[in-house]
């Protein structure tokens, strides 16, 4: 995936376009450009390799023009060099064009290009699009384009200009996200919000198969949009005085979880209030197996969603992997409901179920965190987390969110099967504690930061953890790996005699996640087989279990709660513990090597 960006209005666009791929660096940051068509000079075109945020010559650039595009690549095809970044252009240097997606069918397209004689100078699938408009352009740029489209094979979110028409932006999309801002005599085009909130906060999505036209003062799209508000501010995007975006979102789990369910609580009711349901209220009721699908973090939270509805909602449930589940044949009918979890609602194997579901007419509901996101418009109903902008790359809060809202789900399922009234008040009573049990956590981060500095020179990681906190294992292991580029591994505790136990040694620490919960006996178990096998062990213990110290090597303590929202606690070490490593090792933390926040593409 990448950040796309372009402006017309009546401001400079360069220090807008600027701003604005600043703002969705953590996209994709292999390299960066930009095209400003300037006043009556040649188009301004710039693009290099590296962050945009690390370059310093951009404060030198003086470029006049109030029309430009730009974008900040993550590679699917063609080396990370200058010539491969983006915009792209055609032979004449007439057509611009930025990029997010994959041509799957660039490389026929680009032979019957080259046989009609176009001149490449790039390797990227992208770069097609430019010379096949040109071979289409009569004089509307937007006609070119949708004539183009229907060739294309693949994903994209484009945005192109036309040197013979500088007083237009065309933006189209194919599930790769795109966004048209709608300001004061300026309209924008972006791939997320982030990129465009402090121009104005009205913006259009564009659906699949959709062309929007910007000119001055005007703009139309080839269907109506509903128009939604962010209830962004531009502060929330920005850093707010924390070093790290990461940390900044470590520290707003709290806040997190009180946005999740505010509001949405009925403690008197012993049940949750869900208004995004309501609509597929009496289908729920009907139906007798979930499985949810998600990938990475929000994979994690649905493998502890799956034990909530289980246990709580009496509904068999099962979480899929969204990369695997898109080309399996899941035996699923009409009584089964899909819940899709996705912080970004754009995560292409996630999505990719969606359609594939709704033609055999199953329930679909997305938990989803950005608003107006495909997967919020492509599911029949669902729940937003409201976790507000997750910029670093690595999911920490918003995994809060996702786990809070899946708790009121299996509360709301449940009320409506046998969940008595005792239980469903004490779950929602319980709930309502959770933020300020979590900022008890944080308030001991300077001792999480203390116990990971220990660690920080081990190479190899085993994260394990039962039942609810099996899948906090995995994300333990996730969160370190994916930002510390340590070798991290998560599994179950039972498994570990089943082979992982081969791997422990005094080089190989293990992260035991052993709260006083119906397993923490058996976890036990598993710890003391490290330990005689001289394997250093932190373990994740609930306050008052002093006995463990005479076990482990060092202890993070949390409170106590419900064994079912454990998990929303216990994570919070593991996300400070990868934290506090990668950055003794100098990691770029928000923006981790070869990673991207939100995977648009297979
Ligand atoms: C989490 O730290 C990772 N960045 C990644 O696993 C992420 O959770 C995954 O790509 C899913 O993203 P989504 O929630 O936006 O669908
Ligand atoms: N496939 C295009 C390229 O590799 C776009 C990648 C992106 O989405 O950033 O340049």
């Amino acid at each position: 995936m990448c950040g796309i960006i372009g402006y017309l209005g009546k401001k400079q666009a360069l220090p807008i376009l600027i701003s604005g791929l600043r703002r969705m660096e953590y996209r994709g940051y292999d390299s960066y450009g930009f095209c400003v068509f300037n006043k009556d000079k040649e188009p301004f075109i710039h693009k290099k390799i590296g962050k945009i945020s690390r370059s310093e010559e951009l404060s030198n650039l003086t470029v006049e023009g109030t029309t430009g595009i730009g974008h900040t690549r993550w590679s699917t095809t063609g080396a990370v060099t200058n010539e491969n970044a983006h915009p792209h252009f055609d032979c004449d240097k007439n057509i611009f064009l930025v990029h997010n997606g994959i041509i799957e069918n660039y490389k026929e397209l680009k032979e019957k290009l080259i046989s009609k004689g176009h001149k490449f100078t790039s390797e990227t699938d992208t770069e097609v699009l430019c010379h096949l408009v040109e071979e289409n352009y009569n004089g509307s740029l937007e006609e070119a384009l949708r004539k183009i489209l229907k060739d294309i094979r693949g994903t994209y979110g484009i945005a192109l200009m036309s040197k013979k028409e500088p007083q237009k932006i065309v933006a189209a999309r194919l599930s790769s996200p795109m966004i048209l801002g709608v300001g004061q005599n300026e309209l924008l085009v972006a791939s997320d919000p982030s990129a465009i909130i402090t121009h104005t906060r009205q913006v259009i999505t564009l659906d699949d198969n959709e062309v929007a036209v910007l000119k001055p003062e005007d703009f139309f799209i080839l269907k109506e949009k509903p128009m939604v508000s962010i209830d962004w501010t531009p502060e929330d995007a920005q850093k707010k005085g924390y070093e790290h975006f990461m940390l900044k979102e470590i520290m707003e789990g709290p806040e997190t979880i009180e946005n999740a369910i505010r509001g949405r609580l009925i403690p008197d009711e012993g049940t949750v209030r869900l208004g995004g349901l309501d609509s597929v209220r009496n289908r729920l009721n009907k139906i007798n197996r979930i499985v949810l699908v998600a990938c990475g973090t929000a994979g994690y939270a649905s493998k502890i969603g799956k034990y909530m509805l289980e246990e709580y909602a009496g509904i068999l449930s099962e979480a899929e992997i969204g990369s695997e589940f898109r080309y399996r044949k899941p035996i699923i009918d009409k009584n089964t409901a899909a819940v899709f979890v996705s912080q970004s609602g754009e995560t292409a194997d996630t999505l990719a179920g969606i359609g594939e579901l709704k033609k055999k007419d199953i329930l679909t509901l997305g938990i989803t965190n950005v608003v107006g996101s495909t997967q919020a418009r492509e599911t029949d109903a669902g729940i937003y987390t409201r976790s507000g902008p997750e910029i670093a790359v690595a999911s920490t809060k918003v995994f809060l969110g996702q786990i809070a809202t899946l708790a009121m789900l299996s509360v709301y399922l449940g009320r409506q099967r046998n969940m008595s009234l005792v239980m469903g008040k004490r779950i929602v009573s319980e709930l309502a504690r959770v933020p300020e049990l979590a900022k008890q956590i944080l308030e001991n981060k300077e001792q999480i930061k203390a116990i990971a500095e220990k660690y920080k020179d081990f190479k190899n990681f085993w994260f394990i953890g039962r039942k609810y906190n099996f899948p906090i294992a995995l994300e333990g292991a996730l969160k370190l790996k994916e930002i510390s580029y340590l070798h991290a591994e998560g599994g179950a505790s039972g498994e570990l005699k089943h082979g992982p136990l081969a791997l422990v040694d005094e080089n190989f620490p293990t992260i035991a996640v052993c709260p006083s919960d119906s397993v923490y006996d058996k976890m036990i178990l598993g710890v003391e087989e490290v330990k005689v096998r001289k394997g250093p062990v932190l373990a994740i213990a609930t306050e008052g279990n002093e006995r463990i110290k005479e076990i482990v090597d060092d202890v993070i303590y949390i409170p106590k709660t419900l064994e079912m929202l454990t998990p929303m606690l216990s994570v919070i070490p593991l996300h400070l513990f990868a934290y506090y490593i990668a950055i003794a090792l100098d990691r770029d933390v928000d923006k981790p090597r070869n990673l991207a926040k939100s995977v648009t593409v297979e």
